[in-house]
């Protein structure tokens, strides 16, 4: 996946959003949460250091309480509050892509609390690159920060729309701010800086290549089956799931799985990227949609569909493998893991 480019700064807030960015600030200053939006998903926002805030976070999310959350900070100059002992490697990523969708696995400041961390000795940090989210961490100030996962309960998938944080998550959080899609659609890209060489722990919003192209040497990635040890719930092998069963296939074999699902009479949707032709007929059991072929717009839309079919009680969401090239490898990651249960 390329970065896509943003204009943060350039941005416009309007007069309503800065009315609401104030009201979202009474409710974080009460110890409240508040849903907001970043360029890749949305997400639930508390207080670093309201523990009780905290506490409701995992509660809402239904989320174990020993998986942590990112911080987010309002920009680069503020990183050294929350982490410290930061490698140069780690200067240089975060320079590049702050604000944007990068988090930074690093050994953390005292001024994290345990409950944020999971009880580890690093914090995840980034600085989400959407204008509401940058201009609700400004009005926080210094030495203030939101912990925030995405808006959506534990091990499901994340949102991006308020539409979508409204639906599951609407009756349990006094406000949404509302930014529109997410321009990214996807998770931010973890990369850790605990061990002597820099990792990524999650494949996300921006590309290998370019975390790369930076660093000036390879970077290694986490494979999912590693990840027991580690407290990383986005690396759980199921993960990411619409409750509709996905199941992943490879285009020659598209054909023949929905043929074989409409003769069981099973409601399928399958969902492809190349210009393949099914020789099937749409029916009342067999829909087709076509997504992009190209994976900066395949991964804004990924989530919005699957939000979108799971309401639509499919039997089946039958999907086809995306291509194995880097670019795709954050959009086959999600796929992956949404297809675990069904397989
Ligand atoms: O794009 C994103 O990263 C979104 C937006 C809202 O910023 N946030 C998000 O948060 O995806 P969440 O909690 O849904 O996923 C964050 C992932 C989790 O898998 C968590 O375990 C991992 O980051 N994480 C956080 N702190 C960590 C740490 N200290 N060590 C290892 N993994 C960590
Ligand atoms: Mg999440």
């Amino acid at each position: 996946m390329k970065t896509v480019s943003f204009s943060f700064e350039s941005a416009v807030i309007t007069e309503q959003q800065r009315e609401q960015i104030s009201r979202a600030m009474s409710i974080l200053n009460a110890g409240g949460v508040v849903a907001f939006p970043t360029e890749t998903v949305y997400g639930l926002g508390a207080d670093v250091t309201n523990l009780e805030a905290i506490s409701s976070i995992y509660r809402i999310k239904q989320r174990p309480m020993n998986h942590p959350l990112i911080v987010h900070i309002a920009d680069f100059s503020c990183l050294s509050e929350w982490a410290q002992a930061i490698p140069d490697t780690a200067l240089k990523l975060a320079a590049r892509f702050w604000p944007g969708p990068l988090t930074l696995i690093l050994k953390r400041s005292r001024c994290v609390p345990d409950i944020v961390t999971g009880g580890q000795d690093t914090v995840g940090i980034r600085v989400p690159g959407h204008p509401i989210a940058l201009a609700l961490l400004r009005s926080l100030g210094r030495g203030r920060a939101l912990a925030a996962p995405s808006a959506n309960r534990f091990g499901r998938i994340s949102p991006t729309t308020a539409a979508h944080v409204q639906k599951e998550l609407g009756t349990e959080i006094s406000m949404i701010l509302d930014g529109g899609s997410c321009a990214v659609g996807l998770e931010s890209t973890i990369v850790s800086f605990v061990g002597d060489n820099p990792k990524v722990l999650r494949p996300g919003g921006i590309a290998l290549a370019e975390l790369e192209s930076v660093l000036g040497a390879s970077i290694s990635m986490m494979h999912r089956s590693d990840s027991s040890t580690i407290r990383v719930p986005g690396s759980l092998s199921s993960h990411y799931a619409p409750t509709t069963p996905l199941k992943l296939c490879a285009t020659e074999q598209l054909w023949q799985y929905a043929q074989k699902m409409t003769n069981q009479q099973l409601k399928t949707m399958v969902i492809t990227w190349s210009p393949i032709q099914l020789p099937l007929q749409q029916n009342e059991y067999l829909q087709h949609c076509s997504m992009p072929n190209d994976p900066e717009s395949y991964g804004r839309e990924l989530y919005a569909i699957l939000h979108q079919f799971d309401q639509a009680e499919f039997d089946y969401l039958l999907v086809e493998m995306v291509p194995d090239h880097p670019n795709w490898v954050a959009i086959e990651d999600r796929l992956q893991r949404a297809s675990h249960r069904a397989s």
